[in-house]
């Protein structure tokens, strides 16, 4: 069977940016593709290449696994399960280390941009993320890996890595290929809307996130940045603002952008806002209640549970059999 893997990075919590160009593209490629079988991991080994706070990194793993539950990824349709939780990542991390060159990994932009804001303290681990990204991937033979553009040059040398052992070692790995969403939708920033809205924005004002109360959401549209022409119309060079609202309304409700003109020809940016509040609300609603349901339940354990279960299962298979085609341990029949 053909698979599908990718991990997610359990930094931040989520916010409508990424749900409308992120999550809900993942979510129609699992009801589109029935005969992949798909793996997603909550990245939590990623996660502390920087240092993190216990409770919190407890917190968060939980928070984003019921969160991708919450807004329609199937636990049945998706083995779900922790990174940390799978012991045949690190341990093929390491293996992958010994085949890859400290001038390939040195190359990588988002460890050279890492580094420089950081200066002092980086970790050994930081420089390695992409190896162990590597042996995430690897270790499934999925044909392709859904990421952002940021990710595809590590994606790169993951094919890289597996193209060298495969020639050292006589096919081992599938080769795996992107697949990088290029119709997700971009939200940007409600404070600047020429950047894109981001967990990481010192400024809450500047985007909703998925669990956001009602007066929150509403008040966080109320206050977003258009401009002095007052009329609906999509022009994202000139009005980046409103545009912006409308790329939301649009993906949401599935209307054109001429469809949400023509609705709003004779309407001002109060109207138009407060039944924007109102659409992301009922879009986000049921989310919510979905999560609270899950967040510390016992179903969210036993997806978890069965997840990693499978996970193990295939992980182990490739791990022993490139450590056999290595020479480590004893031969395995
Ligand atoms: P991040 O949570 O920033 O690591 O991003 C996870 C995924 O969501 C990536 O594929 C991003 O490209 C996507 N994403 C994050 N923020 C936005 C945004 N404001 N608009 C569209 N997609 C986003
Ligand atoms: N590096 C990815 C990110 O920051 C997360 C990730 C870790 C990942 N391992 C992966 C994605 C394996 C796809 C496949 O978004």
């Amino acid at each position: 069977m053909k698979r599908i893997l990718s991990g997610i990075q359990p930094t931040g919590s989520l916010n409508i940016g990424t749900y409308l160009g992120s999550i809900k593209n993942f979510v129609k490629l699992q009801d589109q593709l029935p005969d992949y079988e798909f793996f997603i991991f909550i990245a939590d080994l990623h996660a502390i290449t920087v240092p993190k706070d216990k409770q919190k990194l407890r917190k968060l793993i939980r928070e984003l696994a019921a969160l991708y539950i919450a807004c329609g990824l199937d636990p049945e349709r998706v083995n779900l399960f922790i990174q940390s939780e799978v012991p045949a990542h690190a341990q093929m991390g390491y293996l992958l280390e010994c085949h890859s060159y400290i001038g390939e990994l040195e190359r990588m932009t988002q460890y050279k941009d890492k580094s420089r804001k950081q200066e002092t303290g980086v970790t050994v681990g930081l420089f390695t993320y992409p190896t162990l990204m590597a042996a995430d991937i690897l270790l499934y033979d999925p044909d392709f890996v859904p990421v952002g553009q940021d990710q595809k040059q590590h994606l790169e040398l993951t094919r890289d890595i597996a193209q060298r052992i495969n020639n050292r070692f006589n096919d081992i790995f599938t080769v795996p290929e992107p697949l990088i969403s290029e119709r997700g939708a971009k939200i940007y920033s409600f404070t600047d809307p020429t950047s894109k809205m981001s967990k990481s924005d010192d400024n809450v004002k500047s985007r909703i996130e998925l669990l956001d109360p009602e007066n929150i959401i509403k008040k966080r549209i109320k206050s977003a940045v258009t401009d002095s022409l007052g009329t609906i119309k999509y022009d994202p060079e000139k009005r980046p603002g409103i545009s912006n609202l409308m790329m939301i309304y649009s993906v949401i409700t599935g209307q054109s952008f001429e469809d949400i003109e023509t609705a709003y020809a004779d309407k001002g940016y109060k109207e138009f806002k407060d039944d924007l509040g109102e659409i992301v609300y009922q879009e986000l609603k049921p989310i919510q209640d979905r999560y609270h349901e899950l967040i510390n339940s016992k179903e969210l354990d036993a997806i978890f549970d069965k997840g990693r279960e499978r996970a193990i299962e295939v992980s182990n298979r490739k791990l022993y059999k490139l450590m056999d085609r290595i020479g480590l341990g004893r031969k395995r029949k």
